[in-house]
C-alpha cells in the first residue's frame, strides 16, 4: 500500500439526525480523499500534530484547539453561528458551504412554502378533511409581494425562484446586491420600506449580533396588510434565533400575522411543550429545509483542499467580525 504522506483531515461532528450520523460522513470521506489519512474524532486514534484540515458540524467548544499544525476548518453547513461560538477556535480559515446542491434544496423549501400559503395549501386541506367544496378566489403571484431577508447565496437563488414564478421579489441585505429582477433594499435605513412593501416575509439571514431576535413584534407590525392573501405571512429558515417565539405567537394570535412557516427555532428540537406544535396557523418542519448531503459535501471539500494545496485562495471564508 502506497504510503500517505499527506495532513490527516479531522472530522468532528455532532448531530442528532441521520444526516449527521457520523459513520456515514467518514464513510463518504474516506471515500473522496483516499490520498490522505481521514480520522473520525473521538472515536479513531490521531496524533494531534499530523491534523491538517478539521471538517466539522458542532463539534465540542474547545476541540479544535487540540490541533497545533491545523490549516482549515471546513463548516459541514452554511450558518457558522454555533462554530465561531467557540472563544477558543484557532486563527485559521473558516470555510462554509457554499454549494449548488444545498442551494437548490433551499430554493426548494421557499418555493413551497412560499406557493403553499399563496395557493392556500392549509385550507384546502381543512376543507378535504371536511369533504367540503369551497373554492376562494386565488390571486395571481405578481400580486403577491415576497421580501426576503438575507441575499446572499441562499437568498439570492430563491428571489431569482420566486420571480421566475411571476412573484414580486425584493431583498434585504447588509450591503446592496444587485440580482437581476429583484428589488434590492440595504441596510438598517431600508429595512422599515423594505417590509411595508412586503406580503410574505422570508428569512434566511445568518444569525449574529446584528440579527438576532430580528423577526419581533415590531418587525412583524410593519410588514403590509393590504396584500392578497389577507395577512402577512413569516417563513424562517435561517436560524432559530432570528425569531422571537412569544412575539411570533402573540402576533398570530391577534391576527398581526395569518400564518408562519417554521424551519428553525429557539431550541431545538423544538419542545414538546411549545405551542407552535400545534398551533393552527403555523407549519413545522425539524430544521432540514436544507440539508448538507454528505456526497455532495464531502466532495466540495475535497475541492477545496485540493485548491488550497495547490497553492489557491480558499472559497466562501467566513468574516468572524461580521459573523457569518
Ligand atoms: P450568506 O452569507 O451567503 O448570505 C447572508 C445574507 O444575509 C447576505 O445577503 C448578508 O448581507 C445578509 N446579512 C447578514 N447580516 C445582515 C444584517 N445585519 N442586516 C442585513 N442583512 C444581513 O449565507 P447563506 O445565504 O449561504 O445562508 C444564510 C443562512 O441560512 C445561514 O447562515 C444559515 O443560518 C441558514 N441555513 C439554514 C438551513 C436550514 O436547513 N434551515 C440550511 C442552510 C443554511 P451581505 O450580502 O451584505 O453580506
Ligand atoms: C446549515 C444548516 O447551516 O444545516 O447548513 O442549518
Amino acid at each position: 500500500m502506497r504510503a500517505m504522506t499527506k495532513g490527516t483531515l479531522a472530522l468532528l461532528i455532532t448531530g442528532m439526525t441521520e444526516n449527521w450520523s457520523p459513520a456515514r460522513w467518514r464513510e463518504r470521506f474516506i471515500r473522496v480523499c483516499s490520498d490522505r489519512p481521514v480520522a473520525l474524532l473521538p472515536a479513531d486514534p490521531v496524533a494531534p500534530a499530523a491534523v491538517r484540515y478539521a471538517a466539522v458540524w458542532k463539534p465540542q467548544p474547545g476541540a479544535l484547539a487540540a490541533f497545533p499544525n491545523l490549516a482549515a476548518i471546513f463548516n459541514l453547513g452554511a450558518g457558522v453561528d454555533a462554530l465561531i461560538a467557540d472563544a477558543s477556535l484557532p486563527d485559521v480559515p473558516v470555510v462554509r458551504v457554499a454549494d449548488a446542491d444545498l442551494t437548490g434544496r433551499m430554493s426548494e423549501y421557499v418555493a413551497m412554502h412560499v406557493l403553499m400559503h399563496h395557493r392556500r395549501q392549509r385550507y384546502l386541506d381543512r376543507c378535504q378533511r371536511e369533504r367540503a367544496w369551497a373554492p376562494q378566489a386565488q390571486p395571481a403571484a405578481s400580486a403577491v409581494r415576497v421580501g426576503i431577508m438575507g441575499l446572499g447565496v441562499l437568498g439570492a437563488d430563491a428571489a431569482q425562484v420566486l420571480a421566475r414564478l411571476g412573484f414580486k421579489v425584493a431583498g434585504w441585505s447588509r450591503s446592496r446586491k444587485a440580482v437581476p429582477g429583484i428589488a434590492a433594499y440595504a441596510g438598517d435605513a431600508e429595512l422599515a420600506a423594505f417590509l411595508e412593501r412586503t406580503d410574505i416575509l422570508v428569512c434566511l439571514l445568518p444569525l449574529t449580533p446584528a440579527t438576532k431576535g430580528i423577526l419581533n413584534r415590531r418587525t412583524f407590525s410593519q410588514l403590509a396588510r393590504d396584500g392578497a392573501l389577507g395577512g402577512p405571512v413569516v417563513i424562517n429558515a435561517g436560524r432559530g434565533g432570528l425569531q422571537v417565539e412569544a412575539d411570533l405567537v402573540a402576533a398570530l394570535d391577534d391576527g398581526t400575522l395569518a400564518a408562519a412557516s417554521l424551519d428553525v427555532f429557539e431550541t431545538e428540537p423544538l419542545p414538546a411543550a411549545s405551542p407552535l406544535w400545534s398551533h393552527p396557523k403555523v407549519t413545522i418542519s425539524p430544521h432540514n429545509a436544507a440539508d448538507t448531503d454528505p456526497d455532495a459535501i464531502s466532495v466540495y471539500v475535497a475541492e477545496e483542499i485540493a485548491r488550497h494545496e495547490r497553492g489557491e485562495p480558499l472559497r466562501n471564508l467566513v468574516d468572524r467580525r461580521l459573523g457569518y
